[in-house]
Formats: structure tokens, C-alpha cells, sequence
């Protein structure tokens, strides 16, 4: 067992009655508390507006955890519940008065750790009530308040300004914690080990060498039953403005300094600063909308995006994008970043490839290298994390025929070591004071204003809609924008 490494603290959820706590943060709590990161004394306070009393909030927060261990249900048995509103300074009261137990019955200092499950639109009363009941300092000197933030974090580049105007009039942003549990993936943080812990890779990371770079993150699955949450998304706003700009911004990014929250934040917003506003003249040169309907997944006959439930039958929302971005810097600067996202793709999978230019001269002539492709690196975020590198390699035989094949690193072949998936990760850094895998207030603004500008050429009801069939790799329109450019997307 490990020594608890969280100080006394109390986790207080904002949506505790939702989805995404029962399915994602208790069962990360569990593994925290069964793996000893967290202190004996460890608690949470739910907060929404189901009613519910201690007892019933204990039991289906115990039972939200399959097969969870004697030291789960021990733990929830400390968990406490208030069922109110948002904007009612009664809840706020209420919850004064609950963390206020609590801090006596841990000995005097009880961190706070809000975390915002609750819908986007909720977060500015969230904030504002947090501030007027007082509970956005620490009660006690040497103790912590800090408030998580999920994603997205507002809605286009004024709305996420505004947000932060709010955000920081009651706390400052070394208490801010905006989530993306993409960051928390153990392989998204290799993509910096990559990089930055080895001497090979750097010198052709950049325009001499790559020709062009590919993120592809696809889903398999549909909207499911988050019809009515997607209408108001879109894969613009679920996917492309955080996970995506994300892991470019990783791809992108320069050396940084120190491997701590300023130093890489800084090399992050400088990658993504980089990054070139879309104008609305090519938009649609750039940048495919599409949106799948009825087809096959996975063998299964599905329905198309509009009879989905809580979806409009005449929605226009993508649920795929496909963009050409552009980078204005020495390293970047004339080659050409596609990315595309979806649901409904053949497979669940995300990775970035990095394509490298082809050989100045091939001296084999071309029957004899007809399977030979320029150099590849593939970095496989999920699944079956890994890299692949693509690389010619002679065929046996009397003709010196060549072709492409690969060197594959398969992670969990090489580390046996136990790690912490995404939330894991991230609600033990955030209980632990360290901003590194969170988004800073200017990341999140470089992000909207990348992304901005699709969102208003997509409120365009004229702007394409390009539908593409359940299962397939999405529309023939994002084929068609890379065979322009003379490439293709990869096949994975
Ligand atoms: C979430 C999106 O942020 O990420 C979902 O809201 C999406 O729509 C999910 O399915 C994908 O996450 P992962 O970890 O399965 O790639």
C-alpha cells in the first residue's frame, strides 16, 4: 500500500447525479482510494438537483463501481448529499455547513476540490455561487481550494472569455482546473516522451523533413442516448476544440524549458498561437461537414444521425469534421496538418501520423519499388497503444525489389507497470496541485479561436452538409480535399 499522498480532502461534485460521475469519477475515486493515493479520511459531497437523500447517493455511487473493492464501500459510507438548486444561496449554505462537519471530523483542514460535472451552461452560477457564499479560499492556512472544470469550456471564443472573466473574479488561475481526459491519457503524455526524451526523432520533426502530418480520432459508436447534449455540441465542440487541439498542440509544440505546468503550457500556446485562423473565403476548401446516416457498425444495422434520440430530423450538427490547418512557423510553415474526427467510423481509434517526405532520388526504379512508400511514424493513442515505424526494407529474394514494412512498439508488451487511466491521472494531479495535464485560460482561447470560424461557417445553412454512411470513413468530399493536395488519407 502505498502512502496516501493527498493530504485531508473533500471532493465536491457539481452533477452528482449524472452520468458522467457515476460512470467515470467514482469509479476513478475507487481505484485511487483501493491503491492508497487518497487519505483515510477522504470524502465527497454530492451536489444536483435530484432529490436524494445521504443514504440513497451512497448506494448508488457503492453500486456505480462494478466488482469494487471492501475499501469502496467503507469510503462512500462518508459521503454526504444536498439536493438544490444552482443559484440558491440556501445549497450554498448547506454545503458551508456540511465541508464545515467535515473539516472537524478531519482534524481541522479539509481541502476542497469542486469538480463541475454539471451541465456547461450551469458553470458561470456555479462559480458566482461559490463566491458569494465564500468558499472559494481556504479555510485554513496551508490548505487548498480548487475547482475542475469539464469541458467545453464555453462556446465559441466570446463565450469562453466571458466564462473566464467569471472564472477569475472568484478564483485565481492557479486554482483552475480545466479538464480534458484526453491529457490524462497515458499515451498522449508519451507523445512528449517521444519527443523530448529522444535524440532521433527531433532533427526530422519539421518542415525539412515531414510532409505532412494526419490526427485521425474516430468512434465507432453513435450519439447513443446524448442526442439532446450532441445537438448543442457537435463534433466541432466535443472533439476538435479540446481533444484534438490538444494533442496537436503536443505534436506541434517546441522543447519546452522544464517539464512542469509553465513550461510545457507555454511551449503549447506558442504551437497553437501558430496555428492559422481558418478565413472565411476557403472555409470550404478546408474544412468537410458531414453527418452519418442509417448504415452497417460493426456488422449491425444503425440508424442515421437524425433519427437518433433527442435529435432533430432535420439537424444540420456534424458529427464529422475534416480540416486542413496550416502552421505559421519556422518549424511548420508549408505543411499541410489534416485532421478528422467522427462518429459512426469503422473502429474506435485515435492516432497522429507523420508522414516524411519521399527520397530524393530511388535508385531501384519503380517496378521494383512499386510497394515502397515514403517513411511513416505512427503514434497510436488508443487502442493497442503503440508506435509503428514505416520503413523500406529489401524483399528476399534475387531482385532487389523493396518494400515498405514496420517496427512496432506495443506498450503494454514492454511496461508491466500498473498505470492510471485518464481520470485517474487527473483527479489525483488535481488533489495534488499540479496544473501540467490541465488547460490554462490562454490555451483554451488559441483553441476557440481555431475553431471559431468553422463554427460560424457552419451556422451558415448553406455551408455543405456531406452525409456519409454509418460504418464508412466518413464522406467522399474529405477524400476528395486531400486527393487536391495529391495525398490520401491513411487506412488504418
Ligand atoms: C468525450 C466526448 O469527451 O470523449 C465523447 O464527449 C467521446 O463524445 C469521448 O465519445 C471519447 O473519449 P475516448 O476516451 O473514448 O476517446
Amino acid at each position: 500500500m502505498n502512502q496516501p499522498l493527498v493530504p485531508p480532502s473533500v471532493l465536491v461534485i457539481f452533477g452528482a447525479s449524472g452520468d458522467l460521475t457515476s460512470r467515470k469519477l467514482m469509479p476513478a475515486l475507487a481505484e485511487l482510494i483501493d491503491r492508497g493515493f487518497l487519505s483515510p479520511q477522504f470524502s465527497v459531497v454530492g451536489v444536483a438537483r435530484t432529490e436524494m437523500s445521504d443514504d440513497d447517493f451512497r448506494n448508488r455511487m457503492a453500486t456505480a463501481v462494478e466488482g469494487s473493492p471492501e475499501s469502496w464501500s467503507s469510503a462512500t459510507a462518508r459521503f454526504r448529499y444536498i439536493t438544490g438548486e444552482y443559484n440558491s444561496p440556501d445549497t450554498f449554505a448547506r454545503l458551508k455547513e456540511i465541508l464545515n462537519e467535515l473539516e472537524v471530523s478531519m482534524g481541522g483542514l479539509c481541502n476542497r476540490l469542486y469538480y463541475f460535472a454539471a451541465p456547461p451552461s450551469t458553470f458561470p452560477t456555479l462559480v458566482q455561487s461559490l463566491g458569494a457564499a465564500g468558499l472559494n479560499q481556504p479555510t485554513t492556512a496551508g490548505g487548498f481550494v480548487r475547482v475542475i472544470i469539464e469541458k467545453p469550456y464555453g462556446r465559441d471564443t466570446k463565450s469562453a472569455a466571458d466564462l473566464d472573466g467569471i472564472v477569475h473574479a472568484v478564483f485565481d488561475e492557479t486554482q483552475v482546473y480545466r479538464i480534458d481526459h484526453y491529457l490524462g491519457k497515458e499515451t498522449v503524455q508519451n507523445l512528449l516522451a517521444l519527443r523530448f526524451a529522444n535524440l532521433i526523432f527531433e532533427p526530422l520533426w519539421n518542415r525539412q523533413f515531414v510532409d505532412h502530418v494526419e490526427v485521425t480520432v474516430s468512434e465507432s459508436l453513435g450519439v447513443g442516448h446524448r442526442g439532446g447534449f450532441y445537438e448543442e455540441a457537435g463534433a466541432l465542440r466535443d472533439i476538435v476544440q479540446n481533444h484534438v487541439m490538444q494533442v496537436l498542440a503536443l505534436v506541434l509544440m517546441e522543447a519546452p524549458v522544464r517539464m512542469d505546468a509553465n513550461g510545457i503550457r507555454n511551449e503549447k500556446v506558442k504551437a497553437l498561437q501558430s496555428v492559422v485562423s481558418f478565413a472565411e473565403h476557403d472555409l470550404e476548401h478546408r474544412v468537410v461537414r458531414g453527418q452519418y446516416s442509417e448504415g452497417l457498425s460493426e456488422g449491425e444495422k444503425v440508424v442515421g444521425y437524425r433519427n437518433e434520440e433527442g435529435v432533430a430530423p432535420a439537424s444540420d450538427t456534424e458529427t464529422y469534421v475534416a480540416m486542413r490547418l496550416t502552421v505559421d512557423n519556422w518549424r511548420w510553415a508549408g505543411v499541410p496538418i489534416y485532421v478528422r474526427t467522427g462518429k459512426r467510423l469503422p473502429k474506435r481509434l485515435t492516432e497522429v501520423v507523420m508522414h516524411f517526405r519521399p527520397v530524393p532520388h530511388l535508385a531501384f526504379g519503380q517496378k521494383l519499388s512499386k510497394k515502397l512508400e515514403p517513411n511513416s511514424l505512427i503514434v497510436r493513442i488508443q487502442p493497442d497503444s503503440g508506435i509503428s515505424l514505416r520503413f523500406g526494407a529489401k524483399i528476399p529474394g534475387q531482385a532487389f525489389a523493396v518494400r515498405t514494412t514496420s517496427m512496432d512498439f506495443d506498450y503494454d508488451e514492454q511496461f508491466t507497470e500498473e498505470d492510471l487511466d485518464g481520470y485517474e491521472r487527473l483527479l489525483l494531479d488535481a488533489l495534488l496541485g499540479d496544473q501540467t495535464l490541465f488547460i490554462r485560460s490562454d490555451e483554451v482561447a488559441e483553441a476557440w479561436r481555431i475553431v471559431t470560424p468553422l463554427l460560424n461557417g457552419f451556422a451558415d445553412p448553406d455551408f455543405p452538409l456531406a452525409l456519409y454512411p454509418a460504418g464508412t470513413w466518413g464522406p467522399a468530399e474529405a477524400d476528395a480535399m486531400l486527393q487536391r493536395d495529391g495525398r490520401k488519407w491513411r487506412q488504418p
